[in-house]
């Protein structure tokens, strides 16, 4: 038997939960939606259905354990996804195999992949994607990222080709909470952890970083569909002062004049829910993208949060340490916040008070992800990660800004104070929301 220590059975049943859980997404639309691109910037569905065991196959079985080929034109069709730039939408597509293919392809990775972690050396000391089972985590982190990628996708098909899970209906009670400040006082924020401090981390969150951050006040709440409507009200669309010049460019290209999450009728709006359009549920956070959520700031004379200023928010306390989650180091449940699947669609904000951080703070972690001011970058001492060395490195370009915190589509596996995701400034389609921050003694 190989020297092992990491929990066989644990990780075998999560990417066990993970094969579950993709396959039920897939089967939530219609199979006429297949071969459709319903964001042109990413590939169709059918990508994904074999990306995902063939990353997980390509990553741990072929260069982690030196296994051999199930099929070399398929593990090189669906190795990689995209995030390409606006322009690139209409690049040339290969020609998709059948479904069938794909799955037979994804049923042979899998035997292969759970084969290997039942019975293979898969944590070797020293070994480059070994040493301490990193490939082994990276496929599972990659596989629960990509469901929330397959669900903002689905959110985009057309209401009749999705199948409602029964018993589902979007919480839409509540009324908006008043705009409120909270202060923060000036203390050290740790950004990135070491290696060996965590069963896993990516390499942006590597190596072990910590900043002093400010005094500032912050929101209390995600700024919701209430607050961003007096925005839209107020011409904030068709304004070029509160956009950058690349943003304002976009706005203008792409005609853009609300929230992609919106739909307008005649004198009212609605909100497109995952399975519903609904009346816009006033109390629930506004999901925009970087670029929206700046101007939104900068009309109302504030700013998005630094990570920094976010970190600080979510897991410093008045006493020092900082905590595993915004409301302690409780294992991550319902009732802290909207995430890991809890809901297909946001909630009202300020519904979950267990969740909030010590300073008082609602929903940093859940209901949305939250936009910074920061471009996503690397810390000082990175190196990539040798399971995947492109993960992050390809995109500090100076075009992607970091979301910290969680989406009702994240993965709990994903809630850690380092976790950084990261999208362009004008990409409308993530579950993304924010927040303002003011520096302290500012007035807005
Ligand atoms: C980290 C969420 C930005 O979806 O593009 C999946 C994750 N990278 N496969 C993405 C990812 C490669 C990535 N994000
Ligand atoms: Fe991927």
């Amino acid at each position: 038997m190989p020297v092992t220590t990491i929990p066989r059975d644990a990780v075998i049943d999560w990417y066990t939960r993970n094969r579950a859980r993709s396959a039920a997404l897939f089967d939530m639309v219609s199979d006429q939606a297949y071969y459709e691109r319903p964001i042109l910037l990413r590939h169709p569905l059918v990508f994904y259905e074999g990306h995902l065991p063939g990353f997980s196959f390509n990553t741990l079985v072929k260069r982690g354990l030196g296994g051999a080929s199930i099929d070399p034109r398929l593990e090189t069709l669906f190795a990689r996804g995209i995030d390409p730039h606006e322009a690139q939408a209409d690049r040339s597509l290969p020609s998709w195999p059948s479904r069938a293919e794909v799955r037979a392809f994804a049923a042979e990775a899998d035997r292969r992949v759970i084969a290997a972690l039942e019975r293979d050396d898969v944590e070797r000391p020293g070994h480059p994607l070994l040493d301490r089972a990193e490939a082994v985590y990276a496929i599972l982190e990659h596989e629960a990222m990509h469901q929330e990628t397959l669900l903002y996708m689905w959110h985009r098909l057309p209401l009749d080709q999705k199948r409602r899970p029964a018993g589902y209906t979007p919480r839409v009670d509540g009324t908006p909470p008043p705009r409120e400040w909270i202060e923060v006082p000036p203390g050290r924020a740790a950004l990135g952890t070491n290696a060996r401090a965590v069963v896993f981390s990516w390499d942006n969150e590597r190596p072990e970083t910590s900043v002093d951050v400010n005094a500032f006040d912050i929101e209390r709440h995600d700024v919701t569909n209430a607050g961003y409507l007096e925005f839209v009200e107020a011409g904030g669309y068709r304004d070029a002062r509160w956009w950058r010049p690349e943003d304002w460019a976009w706005v203008e290209r792409e005609q853009v004049s609300h929230p992609l999450f919106w739909e307008r009728e005649g004198e009212a709006w609605f909100w497109r829910g995952m399975f519903d359009r609904l009346p816009l549920p006033l109390a629930w956070p506004v999901y925009v993208s970087w670029a929206e959520a700046a101007a939104f700031a900068r009309w109302r004379g504030v700013r998005l949060p630094t990570e920094a200023e976010f970190q600080r928010a979510a897991f410093g306390t008045p006493d020092g340490p900082e905590r595993r989650h915004p409301w302690g180091d409780a294992a991550p449940s319902a009732s802290h916040g909207v995430f890991d699947f809890s809901s297909w669609d946001p909630e009202p904000a300020g519904t979950h008070p267990a969740g909030r951080s010590a300073w008082g703070v609602d929903d940093l972690v859940g209901n949305g992800w939250k936009w910074t001011s920061s471009v996503f970058a690397p810390f000082e001492g990175f190196t990539p990660i040798p399971s995947y060395p492109e993960y992050s490195a390809d995109f500090f370009d100076g075009d992607h800004f970091v979301m910290k915190g969680a989406s009702p589509a994240t993965a709990r596996e994903l809630l850690r104070p380092t976790f950084r995701n990261w999208f362009r400034p004008r990409y409308p389609y993530v579950y993304a929301t924010f927040r303002c921050v003011r520096d302290r003694g500012a007035r807005a």
